[in-house]
């Protein structure tokens, strides 16, 4: 049988397998792929391929991939409710259950208005001490010249944050099984995503990959149960997103149980701590790249912090570290790509675009943050495009690395004092350089990660004892 390739029949796009559709390019070159999508035109259209439309029973499956921002906004915001969201590989299902991040419809509306006080003002800005000092706790462990893999140093300090903000208490030994299960879990869904086979084999077909990521799995579980349980028990108030769940009621009035419970906080574990490492992550590596925004940088600390440690007062002063922030997120967007959105009827779209009911919808913060007609040179790393007046130039939902609309990320305004306020901690005292000879790739996984291990070298600036954090 051949393989014949064919472009979209009404909407353009660019060759595909008849058997397998986009998938086998997009397993060789994902985010090329996209790039190569963007010539297409505003929305384009990627055949699923036969294989897809025999299993589903339905002819001309297909993924429209939106390149315009007008478009987004119309799916995300103005005609959200049409869109509802499409089907994820089995392991990504049974690690986040029936959390915010997968729920639809009353149930999800129901979830978010439980979280989002939670998320918002003073509650959020209570955090700020516990930031600083974690951060100031791992530089402590820094010595001068010392080499480090700066993803995992991010990565356990953002664990160890959102730990405390879910379970109110300091992560210990659990850590590394934390880090372990997600390491595991997150490979084995970017082969899910990236086989059909591998995603229709069960989780019980004891393959070695299976019984790793079950044992991984079942070991977290069995640690979320422990402090549910816990908390079940004691007597004492708390303030953290545990008690929150266990004091939330369902639509009839009844409290939730276990397996609900852990389904959010796993889902807040995951989407809490991973992005924002790598967003950290990414800011490191341009900097280090970047000599005159590194400069620019430290004479911002020195005038805003002089000595002392960052707190929630000196974050609105922290303007030229908040370019840095956005503009990191711009060129590499941990959430590179947003769920894919199902239409439930026939939408036109302000391009006009016309699709069915039952398209599949993807987009891609990456590729529009890519795009030259949004940001002209968009490979430069450029923080002034965050400047107050070059802000207001850009192309409305031409910048969504938190996505937009109902499902907004809960943990923007967290996650973004957060990075602020570690950036400042660290690069105040900090510089990093990048260990000479290495090529750093983003790599789509789950997360925008970078390709290999990022390895940097920590010096020193030399400045006096810090004060203690001012309020
Ligand atoms: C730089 C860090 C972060 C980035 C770039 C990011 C990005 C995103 C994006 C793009 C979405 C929308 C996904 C979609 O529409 O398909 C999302 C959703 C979500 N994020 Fe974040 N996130 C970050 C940090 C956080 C943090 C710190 C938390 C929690 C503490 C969090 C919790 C969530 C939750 C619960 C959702 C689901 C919202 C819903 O579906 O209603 N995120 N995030």
């Amino acid at each position: 049988m051949t393989d014949q390739k064919f472009p979209s029949p009404t909407l353009s796009g660019p060759p595909v397998s008849r058997w397998w559709g986009p998938f086998p390019e997009l397993r060789r070159d994902t985010l090329g792929f996209f790039l190569r999508c963007q010539t297409y035109g505003d929305v384009v259209k990627l055949p699923m391929g036969l294989v897809i439309e025999l299993l589903l029973r339905r002819r001309d499956a297909a993924t429209y991939v939106l390149n315009h921002p007008a478009d987004i906004k119309h799916v995300l915001v103005t005609n959200q409710d049409n869109y509802r969201k499409g089907p994820v590989p089995p392991v990504e299902s049974r690690i986040f259950g029936l959390g915010v991040l997968h729920t639809d419809g009353e149930m999800h509306h129901g979830q978010r208005r439980l979280f989002l006080p939670f998320f918002h003002g003073n509650h959020v800005t209570a955090y700020t001490d516990l930031i600083t000092g974690k951060a100031h706790d791992m530089i402590g462990h820094w010595q001068d010249g010392m080499t480090v893999d700066i993803e995992r140093e991010m990565a356990r300090l953002t664990l160890s944050i959102i730990w405390r903000l879910l379970f109110g208490r300091e992560i210990g030994s659990e850590s590394d099984i934390v880090r372990e299960a997600i390491a595991v879990g997150q490979r084995l869904i970017k082969t899910q995503y990236d086989s059909l086979f591998a995603s229709m084999t069960p989780l019980w077909v004891p393959t070695k990959v299976h019984r790793i990521f079950n044992r991984g799995l079942h070991a977290m579980e069995a640690m979320i149960h422990e402090r549910i349980e816990e908390r079940r028990m004691a007597s004492q108030q708390n303030d953290d997103l545990l008690a929150l769940l266990l004091a939330a009621r369902d639509t009839e009035g009844r409290p939730l149980t276990n397996k609900e419970i852990r389904d959010q906080l796993v889902t807040f574990l995951l989407a809490g701590h991973e992005t924002t490492a790598n967003a950290l992550t990414w800011t490191w590596f341009l900097l280090s790249q970047f000599r005159s925004v590194r400069e620019r940088l430290t004479r911002e600390l020195n005038e805003v912090l002089a000595d002392r440690l960052p707190t929630a007062a000196a974050i609105p002063h922290l303007r030229y570290t908040k370019m840095i922030w956005e503009e990191s997120l711009r060129l590499y967007p941990p959430a590179w790509s947003l769920h894919t959105r199902v239409g439930r009827a026939e939408d036109h779209l302000p391009s006009g675009a016309v699709l069915p009911p039952g398209a599949w919808v993807f987009i891609s913060p990456w590729s529009v943050h890519c795009n030259a007609r949004w940001f002209p040179d968009p490979n430069q790393f450029d923080p002034e495009r965050f400047s107050d007046k070059a802000k207001r130039t850009h192309a409305p939902y031409s910048y969504i690395p938190f996505g937009a609309g109902g499902r907004r990320c809960l943990g923007e305004s967290f996650a973004e004092m957060e990075g602020l306020l570690i950036l400042a901690t660290v690069a105040s005292r900090f510089q990093l350089r990048l260990v000479d000879g290495q090529t750093i790739l983003p790599d789509p996984v789950m997360t925008l990660r970078p390709n290999v291990p990022v390895r940097m070298i920590v010096q020193r600036i030399d400045i006096h004892e810090p004060h203690p954090a001012v309020a």
